[in-house]
């Protein structure tokens, strides 16, 4: 068994899909009800085994750093005020994992972001997850991709239905059934339109890679909306290694668009007026 314990969130983007709200404030601070995304990015990791998280930033979002360190003034007056149980959630997450943040200086690209984290990986295995794709399962959707990388050493990434008309917004893939929910990837395209789309299987937001992966992003040249994807560096890595991919079951919001996270926001709320039950629902398509 090969194991897996570093992953990676890009979150140095501009954020462009979710203008004007992420001018100041980055996308991925923008809350699911009391959470910003990139803390239920990290939960998802902690829940599903990783303890060494890098967060690529783009050196602006300071906020995003600040929301993991310290803050000494606060910290101090929960102390004063008794309100240990805030206390308590602000240290809990710097307590279950090691954050490290990265620099993304040029906003080149996902593969780019995701080459800023070669160093971190350090000839390891790691996989990456989008903090704009939220995932809601039974089991953390990257637990579930853990699992299949560490059965068989191979990148693996996850795949959901899309709808016809939705193959503009995805990585697309040619598959191959493998059994038990299992497919092999044959060739993936970076948003194609819906009549050059090879399927309805998007490759969505979370993936765990060989180490190969750093040498096919160095090899990778701009693609789709000129930027180095992500992508493009799995396509060649299809030629030199097996890529799976796994159905996620549960439910997916692409809150980087005002429309999912408006749904990804309403399902939350719901869930916490519910005072939790995860897991109920299937794969949103
Ligand atoms: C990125 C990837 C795309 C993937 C998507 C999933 O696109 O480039 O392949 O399907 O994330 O969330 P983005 O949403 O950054 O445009």
């Amino acid at each position: 068994m090969r194991a897996v314990r570093k992953v990676l969130i890009p979150a140095a983007g501009f954020g462009t899909r979710s203008l004007p709200a992420s001018k100041a404030v980055p996308k991925e601070m923008l809350p699911l009800v009391d959470k910003p995304l990139i803390q239920v990015a990290v939960e998802e990791a902690i829940a599903a085994g990783f303890d060494q998280i890098g967060i690529i930033i783009a050196p602006w979002k300071t906020a995003i750093r600040d929301h993991f360190g310290p803050s000494p003034e606060l910290e101090a007056f929960l102390a004063r005020k008794g309100r240990t149980d805030l206390l308590e959630s602000l240290r809990r997450i710097r307590s279950l994992a090691a954050i490290t943040f990265l620099e993304q200086r040029e906003q080149l690209g996902l593969g780019h972001a995701v080459s800023m984290g070669e160093g971190f990986a350090a000839g390891e295995p790691v996989a990456v997850m989008n903090p704009d794709t939220v995932y809601d399962g039974r089991k953390p959707c990257l637990g579930q991709l853990k699992a299949a990388f560490e059965a068989t050493g191979e990148t693996t990434v996850v795949l959901g239905r899309i709808g016809r008309e939705e193959t503009r917004k995805y990585g697309v893939a040619r598959v191959e059934a493998a059994g038990g929910g299992l497919f092999r990837i044959l060739d993936v395209v970076e948003k194609p339109g819906p009549e050059s789309a090879p399927s309805d299987l998007g490759v969505l937001g979370r993936y765990v890679f060989t180490s190969a992966v750093f040498d096919a992003i160095r090899e990778t040249r701009p693609g789709y909306g000129g930027e180095i994807q992500i992508t493009d560096a799995i396509r060649i890595l299809l030629g030199r290694e097996p890529v799976r991919g796994v159905l996620f079951e549960g439910r997916r919001f692409d809150a980087g668009t005002p429309e999912g996270y408006i749904d990804a926001f309403a399902a939350f709320a719901a869930k916490r007026l519910r005072g939790g039950g995860e897991g109920e629902g299937t794969t949103r398509s």
